[in-house]
């Protein structure tokens, strides 16, 4: 399997109105979607075969994008027509189209890969998220998947950087996942956050992942607990996050963010302060990007890397988007989009 053969989120279903058109990249492709006269996503390449404007920027007339050139029009599978030339052949590359979880998801029509399920009975759902990172996909892994940084970048998430060595990771690589599993002292929160979530000094900060690479996305759990484990935080938080890459120097994180409280009331009170916990989820992905964006090589290799203990998760993420995602045997060819 290549890359396009996997699912990805790509694109908000509500942003997808009737009669307009959308323009993205996904892995270096093209890909212009537009709805269809009973409301269905349609995706098809964004470059017209006759002479290669983007299709985005035509029209949609009843199922059919038409591009703004020349006036060739083009169905849900990619078939085309020419109105000067009727009886031309043409065709352009079609795209499955899936909408779940808020989002339009796209692969390749040649593949069968299973739909990445997003499990998250009994949690609030907080919003979905954008991001976008100016750097490689694996470095992006790299850095959703090792919570050493978490020390000095972030405000909530992690760990005190003063007792980074009692922290205890543990990985759990199989075939098709890596799983990572992370427990010891929290950082300090910000005090009234703290004492909302019933976090005191010295607790202990759970960050559990698991990341699966058809398509790339890790599933993180987070909590607190007293230092016996006789006490947890009032909130639990589940993330699912896709990695895609728009191009080979860009990467996508489309997250969908969950949580659980323990508080009464609607939601236990997410429904309330759903925007405060939206707030502090984007500032922490944005604590990241700011780190992607000051690397001095971006070249996704990890020859020269002075790894540490924490690091081991990078080989074991690169062997399989090698493998799994990007559908080449591991080691064979250099690591490019
Ligand atoms: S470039 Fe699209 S119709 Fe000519
Ligand atoms: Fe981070």
């Amino acid at each position: 399997m290549g890359m396009l053969d996997h699912w990805h989120p790509i694109f908000p279903s509500q942003k997808l109105k009737r009669g307009k058109t959308a323009g993205l990249q996904l892995a270096g492709s093209l890909i212009c979607l537009y709805r269809t006269a009973e409301g269905a996503v349609a995706a098809v390449n964004d470059v017209c075969p006759h002479r290669r404007l983007k299709l985005s920027y035509g029209r949609v007339v009843g199922d059919r994008i038409e591009c703004k050139y020349h006036g060739w029009t083009f169905d849900a599978c990619g078939n085309g027509e020419s109105p000067s030339t009727p009886k031309l052949h043409t065709c352009t590359d079609a795209y499955d189209t899936r909408e779940a979880h808020g989002y339009i998801w796209v692969k390749s029509k040649a593949s069968t890969p299973e739909f990445p399920e997003i499990n998250a009975d009994n949690y609030y759902h907080l919003g979905n998220f954008h991001h976008v990172v100016p750097a490689p996909l694996e470095l992006t892994v790299d850095n959703f998947n090792e919570i050493e940084h978490s020390g000095t970048v972030h405000d909530t998430f992690g760990y005190d950087l003063a007792r980074m060595h009692e922290v205890k990771v543990n990985f759990e690589p199989t075939d098709a996942t890596v799983k990572v599993t992370n427990v010891g002292p929290t950082k300090t929160l910000f005090k009234p956050l703290a004492w909302v979530l019933g976090i005191r000094k010295g607790d202990l900060f759970h960050d559990h992942w698991t990341t699966h690479f058809s398509p790339v996305y890790s599933v993180y759990d987070h909590w607190w607990t007293s230092p016996d484990g006789s006490r947890e935080s009032m909130m639990r938080w589940r993330l699912y996050m896709f990695f895609w890459p728009i191009d080979g120097d860009r990467t996508a994180v489309t997250s969908f963010v969950y949580a659980k409280s323990r508080f009464p009331g609607p939601a236990g009170g997410l429904r309330i302060s759903k925007w405060i916990f939206r707030r502090e989820v984007d500032r922490e992905v944005r604590q990241d990007i700011a780190m992607l964006e000051h690397m001095a090589d971006k070249n996704p290799s990890i020859d020269g890397m002075k790894l540490s203990r924490f690091d081991r998760v990078l080989g074991l993420t690169r062997e399989r988007i090698q493998r799994i995602y990007r559908g080449i045997p591991a080691g064979r060819i250099p690591l490019t989009l």
